[in-house]
């Protein structure tokens, strides 16, 4: 959400920044009623370089308020990378001066010609402005390097970068993950200044088909196991390689100890959070409110591959995802663990049902909407392998542009199509169709649920209640509103359809 001029495809309940450029979420965290959205920003181009952090606020995660930068590199060198905020309630850091406020504190990666290190700044006002730590950094490259020759080419320069922090309650401590490149490092502290390397993980384990970028560790517990342990989950992004192609991200599945992370499933299992080209440097809140324990992730919508090529600049390039919720569930039909990801339920404040049909024989039909910005729901019975499902978003009146996430039975596989969204000539393959596999639950059961969230330049696919999902940028030329159902096969039956509009 937006208070910014509009455009065809502005965004309207994602976060857009007003003008220029924006990568990963950084230190996404709820304080005092409010939740922050801190971003890699460049505030004078729309070009990927000159990296600061942008801010945002919002009271429900949907509708956003830009504030002013609130940390800025010391040259324009410099980069201020990805990170992450915590809030030191017990003010271990020593930094808080009145008890009104407590400080939050923002650890990132200072870097300066692929020389990185670990920074920290801290706010006393509620992340409005931010001083940096007089001793940085706080984590350097290597201990035995000298000040002068960190920007010598004699040293080997290697990833080290994206740190993410939380409390760790069973060892009473800080615990800091970030990437090495190949690898991610966890490391402990008492004080958030002064950390301790513990341990590495992921050498041998998962995709290495890119550089590793942005790990965070996530806690879940386990209510239904003995002793009321936990399982952990690992997101790590990887630059390239992902399933749709280019930047991706997987996640693994283990336990947590305080020092070591302890995979629980065969080094060599890939779990990717998303199947969509445009999902990627995810990490999830710090500090959210509630007993619930929600998990709540955003990521970057966009792609290395072309996402200084985004046909929005001159006016802006890059917005995030909708918040997801993450839940670890046991699939029963694969019998491993999985993450499955629903839009935070405030979304739905803003939206309002147009229209709902019920016990319906699926049949051949237009539905001509008007609007560009809303969710669609539909769940289906009597699915086989026979069935072929097409449907088709933003369709123009000709028929000429849209973008179809089709259902194939015979392969049991969800197809995303954006060939002909619009403009897609700005990088080669960007015009494809995507791919994703589904395991055996829509056969068995003969049902499909498929929600989606159109956002004028964007779909996010979730299927069966959020097992598995797909994102993708789209920027019609055409000002297409049409819906296009096809069916194929034999019948089928729609137990619901909805179509909810947002405004804001
Ligand atoms: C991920 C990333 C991070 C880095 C940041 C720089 O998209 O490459 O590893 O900190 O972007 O903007």
């Amino acid at each position: 959400a937006n208070r910014v001029p509009s455009h065809q495809h502005r965004p309207l309940v994602h976060f857009s920044p007003s003008k220029n450029w924006i990568n990963d979420p950084n230190g996404l965290v709820f304080y005092d009623g409010e939740w922050h959205l801190f971003y890699q920003h460049n505030p004078h181009t729309p070009m990927s370089v000159n990296m600061h952090w942008g801010h945002s606020v919002s009271e429900d995660l949907i509708a956003w308020t830009e504030l002013p930068i609130a940390i800025e590199p010391e040259d324009d060198v410099v980069g201020i990378w990805s990170g992450s905020v915590v809030i030191d309630w017990k003010n271990t850091t020593g930094f808080q001066k009145n008890m009104s406020t407590h400080p939050m504190i923002a650890i990132y990666t200072w870097q300066k010609q692929r020389w990185q290190e670990q920074h920290m700044a801290y706010s006393l006002d509620r992340g409005r402005t931010w001083t940096k730590y007089s001793s940085n950094p706080i984590i350097p490259m290597y201990n035995n390097v000298s000040a002068a020759d960190r920007l010598s080419d004699q040293v080997v320069r290697r990833p080290f970068r994206d740190p993410k922090v939380f409390y760790h309650i069973l060892t009473s401590s800080w615990i800091l993950v970030l990437t090495g490149g190949d690898h991610v490092q966890f490391y402990r502290s008492s004080d958030l200044i002064h950390w301790s390397l513990m341990s590495r993980f992921g050498l041998t384990d998962g995709s290495h088909g890119g550089t590793w970028e942005c790990p965070d560790l996530i806690e879940f517990p386990q209510r239904t196991l003995k002793n009321r342990t936990s399982l952990w989950v690992l997101l790590v992004s990887v630059q390239r390689n992902a399933p749709a192609g280019g930047s991706g991200m997987q996640y693994f599945i283990g336990t947590f100890d305080g020092n070591e992370f302890h995979n629980i499933q065969p080094p060599e299992t890939i779990n990717w959070l998303d199947y969509g080209p445009d999902f990627y440097a995810g990490i999830t809140f710090h500090n959210i409110p509630g007993y619930d324990r929600r998990q709540i992730l955003i990521s970057w919508m966009s792609n290395w591959q072309y996402a200084n090529s985004l046909p929005t600049a001159p006016l802006w390039r890059g917005q995030m995802t909708i918040p997801r919720q993450l839940q670890l569930d046991l699939n029963s039909y694969t019998n491993r663990y999985h993450l499955r990801q629903t839009p935070v339920q405030e979304l739905i404040r803003y939206s309002k049902r147009l229209i709902t049909y019920y016990h319906e024989k699926l049949s051949n039909m237009v539905l001509n909407m008007s609007r560009d910005v809303y969710m669609f729901n539909i769940e289906l019975h009597k699915i086989t392998k026979a069935t072929t499902i097409h449907l088709k978003f933003r369709e123009n009146s000709d028929k000429s542009e849209y973008t179809q996430v089709s259902y194939i039975g015979e392969k049991n596989q969800i197809e995303l199509d954006r060939s002909r969204s619009g403009l897609t000539d700005f990088y080669s393959s960007y015009p494809v169709q995507f791919n994703m596999n589904l395991d055996r639950e829509t056969l068995i059961t003969g049902r499909l649920q498929l929600q989606l969230i159109i956002d004028r330049c964007s779909i996010e696919l979730f299927v069966n209640e959020g097992k598995y999902t797909m994102t993708s940028l789209i920027f019609p030329k055409d000002s297409g509103y049409q819906i296009d159902i096809s069916v194929d096969g034999h019948e089928i039956f729609i137990n619901y359809l909805e179509l909810m509009l947002f405004s804001l």
